[in-house]
């Protein structure tokens, strides 16, 4: 699937005739934690605020609330009460690689390297004409490539658990399931790519979780986890993916990268898809939440990526072309996409009311 393509999916499914004006791209802060003022918004009780001591106001689940610094606006609809407040916030680190990563406590998570055969399933690169060095430095990458679509594996068990939590229709989690099945076989293919490389068994370790993998405890916190683990993380991974397509050579390579990139937007597909229909079940809660996560599009990339035409070859892009792919991917999909999913609010209804 083309980013062209990609982008074409999208934009049916959210009803975009043409491309939207673009906004320009934020990053996301750095650091463990940030403190800032954001609003909270919560439906308006007959078009009438109640006293900020009186209103529940719960932030997204990467931030906890400092203070309430004010009382409501009420929109123009009268249908939203938003209260300014001060939260402090988690910063929530993206891999760099692609795909959907297994998040717990607002940080992804990933098992360690593993000394093992088991995993690796797939073509074989040709190692001629490669130095040692650079066979280790794409040991290296297909071995990072391979931990983080091995978490994606559990990202998607998760999504499916949170799927099934929040009475969502069996499309969604039947598509969630298959696409945990498909990160199995993409963590395979570069396992057996680092292996060849590394000329040594490869494959993941065990994903600490120290026993506890919560289910998103609301619909907004399902919302908010798929923007950015999948609208954002997915759609700009499928972005990632096709650059390095386009510029492999190596059969084996190419072979993996036509699966990954196909499947991966499927996946990316899949996020809008949900964002779209939690926004309908959930109403205003959710597509605010919504809309302030995907104004956060990006994707942190690895500074010490660098790379010639051999290394490119074989996948490994370097980190100034990774940028220009993630900026592209925000620009041209994320943000008109975000436009015009979030835009209007649709009725919230009865039956997921008590669950937002
Ligand atoms: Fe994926
Ligand atoms: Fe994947």
């Amino acid at each position: 699937m083309s980013n062209v393509h990609l982008r074409a999916r999208i934009f049916t499914l959210l009803g975009i005739a043409a491309i939207v004006p673009l906004t320009s791209p934020a990053t996301a802060d750095s650091g463990d934690t940030f403190v800032g003022s954001r609003e909270i918004c919560i439906v308006a009780t007959d078009g009438a605020c109640p006293a900020s001591a009186d209103a529940e106001l719960v932030p997204d689940y990467w931030c906890a609330l400092v203070s309430v610094d004010g009382e409501a606006t009420l929109d123009a609809t009268a249908e939203s009460c938003c209260y300014p407040v001060t939260v402090e916030c988690k910063e929530v680190e993206n891999c760099g690689c692609y795909g959907r990563p297994f998040v717990l406590e607002g940080r992804p998570v990933q098992a360690p390297a593993a000394e093992r055969s088991d995993w690796a399933r797939g073509p074989v690169p040709a190692l001629a004409g490669l130095s040692a060095n650079q066979c280790a430095r794409l040991a290296q990458f297909w071995t990072d490539n391979g931990l983080a679509e091995h978490s994606s594996v559990a990202g998607f068990a998760r999504f499916a658990l949170d799927l099934c939590a929040h009475g969502a229709p069996p499309d969604l989690v039947h598509r969630a399931l298959v696409a945990a099945v498909e990160e199995t076989a993409h963590a395979r293919l570069c396992f057996a790519l680092a292996t060849a490389y590394a000329d040594a068994p490869v494959g993941p370790g065990a994903i600490e979780m120290n026993g506890a993998a919560p289910v998103a405890r609301t619909l907004v916190e399902l919302a908010v986890h798929t923007a950015r683990e999948g609208a954002i993380g997915e759609t700009l991974s499928a972005y990632i993916a096709a650059e390095m397509l386009a510029r492999a050579t190596d059969p084996a390579v190419r072979h993996v990268l036509e699966q990954i990139v196909r499947e991966e937007g499927r996946h990316a597909e899949l996020a809008w898809a949900t964002l779209k229909w939690a926004i309908a079940a959930g109403g205003e809660p959710v597509r605010a939440a919504v809309a302030a996560e995907l104004a956060t599009a990006g994707l942190t990339v690895p500074d010490d990526l660098d790379a010639d035409a051999v290394l490119e070859g074989h996948g490994l892009v370097s980190a100034a072309r990774l940028r220009r792919c993630v900026d592209e991917g925000v620009r041209t999909l994320v943000a008109p996409a975000a436009a015009a999913l979030t835009a209007v609010g649709p009725a919230r209804s009865a039956e997921v009311e008590a669950r937002v």
